[in-house]
């Protein structure tokens, strides 16, 4: 999946997080809201339960599907993963920034010659900088990463870039910082995305999906604002909507 000059709709920038551990489950997500959502998103949880035939549910229904692995190895096994996955067929993948850059550009290159071997579009390789769960002490302390974190972030979010990842995936806060340095070339993903009538669950440094927009965010994640809703396809509408009002507040 590329991205081209036509703007993407709403439904296709909104990545619905699949949090669940059942095929079953999927099955009844996928038939209640794939109306109103462009891409699903399923993680390790979904993979390790069900096992890789989980993405045949998504692609029989012609269905965009993001794997969120975040593949974190040497070059040659990120590589061998990349290029499996890629060969499934997904329309996006995660992969950790500190990885390095001989690890992201072997990823992009297994990407491109899986998706070529079986006649797929090549997928969107997302960077993930540094893990929202982690604070500055962290970072200086455990890790012995210096300087802050946003300094990290956007030290990372330019080494994807430079190693030709496609995508970044980034907290609603890093946005702007981040569209400001990698330019308009590269899909910026957001998690942490709470409208104003939603719980906020586990989630706190968060923004509407519409000032996400603004802020320069191509894609949102969201789960549970819709998942766990009394009436999940009208929160989906709802949440479109407000996207729709943030793509005209920022034109
Ligand atoms: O239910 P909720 O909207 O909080 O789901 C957000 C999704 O985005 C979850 O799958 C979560 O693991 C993921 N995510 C996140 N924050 C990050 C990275 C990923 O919430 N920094």
């Amino acid at each position: 999946m590329t991205e081209t000059s036509r703007p993407l709709s709403a439904r296709n920038r909104l990545i619905l997080a699949v949090d669940t551990s059942t095929i079953d489950e999927a099955r009844r997500i996928i038939d209640e809201l794939s109306d109103y959502v462009g891409v699903f998103k399923i993680g390790l949880q979904m993979l390790m339960s069900e096992g890789p035939q989980v993405l045949k549910v998504f692609q029989d229904k012609d269905l965009k599907v993001f794997f969120d692995g975040k593949f974190l190895d040497i070059p040659n096994t990120v590589a061998m993963a990349t290029e499996a996955v890629a060969r499934v067929g997904v329309d996006m993948l995660t992969v950790h920034a500190s990885g390095g850059k001989k690890m992201m550009e072997a990823s992009v290159k297994a990407a491109r010659s899986g998706a070529a071997a079986v006649g797929k579009q090549e997928p969107i390789i997302l960077g993930v900088t540094v893990l929202t769960s982690l604070n500055k002490a962290e970072l200086n302390d455990e890790l012995r990463v210096p300087g802050s974190v946003s300094d990290q972030v956007l030290h990372l979010a330019k080494l994807c870039q430079s190693s030709g990842l496609t995508g970044i995936v980034a907290s609603p806060e890093e946005v702007s910082q981040i569209r400001a340095v990698v330019g308009a070339g590269i899909a910026l993903v957001t998690p942490g995305v709470r409208p104003k009538w939603a719980a906020t669950n586990d989630q706190s440094r968060i923004m509407t999906p519409a000032d996400a927009i603004k802020s320069g965010a191509d894609y949102l994640v969201i789960g549970r604002p819709i998942t766990a809703a009394s009436d999940p396809r009208d929160a989906a509408k709802r949440i479109l909507e407000e996207m729709e009002q943030g793509v005209a507040a920022a034109l």
